[in-house]
């Protein structure tokens, strides 16, 4: 059974796997393989651990952590949709986003963000975001990414 969870400083290592895994896997055929490998490589620092541990959330199916997402609250930015490639297909990148909707709708925030990596803007659409438009996401090491931004009205608690 599928359990999502926030998550700990113990999830770091495999969210940062899970994360790099399912890039390489997902993304290549839309990004240069070298951006890609500088957007993702490497280990984790102490500054993306923080965030792990604060802001993430895993799914985890009998105890294996299979996918991650993350919400900053403050201002319905989604990040960090990821699940690992043996278990694409089965739902959990909805069941992850369907809770982080959920989250932000009990904190109030009416309209989520994210900013969708081009192979991923149809999985998207298809959990009812909008958006067409590409732009260009900056990542943490500063590196420059096509993306599409979007957007999705949630119902809000209360
Ligand atoms: C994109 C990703 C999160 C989807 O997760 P997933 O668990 O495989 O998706 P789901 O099984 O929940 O799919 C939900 C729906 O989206 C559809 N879908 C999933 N991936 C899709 C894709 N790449 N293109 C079109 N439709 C897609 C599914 O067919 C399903 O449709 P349904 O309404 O007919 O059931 C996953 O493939 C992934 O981790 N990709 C690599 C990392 C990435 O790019 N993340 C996004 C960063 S912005």
């Amino acid at each position: 059974m599928l359990t999502i969870r926030k998550a700990t400083c113990d999830d770091v290592f495999v969210a940062w796997h899970i994360r790099r895994a399912s890039v390489h896997a997902a993304c290549a055929g839309h990004y240069p393989v070298a951006a890609l490998s500088a957007w993702v490589d490497g280990t984790p620092t102490d500054k993306w651990a923080s965030v792990v541990e604060r802001d993430f959330y895993v799914a985890a199916d009998e105890g294996l952590v299979v996918g991650t997402g993350m919400l900053t609250v403050a201002n319905g930015q989604v990040d960090a949709i990821f699940v690992r490639p043996s278990h694409t297909g089965r739902g959990i990148g909805r069941k992850m986003l369907q809770f982080l909707e959920a989250l932000a709708g009990h904190h109030g925030v009416a309209t989520m963000r994210l900013d969708a990596t081009l192979n991923a803007a149809a999985f998207y659409r298809r959990c009812g975001w909008s958006g067409d438009s590409v732009s260009t996401y900056r990542t943490s090491r500063g590196l420059e990414l096509a993306c599409v931004p979007m957007t999705k009205r949630v119902a809000v608690e209360g």
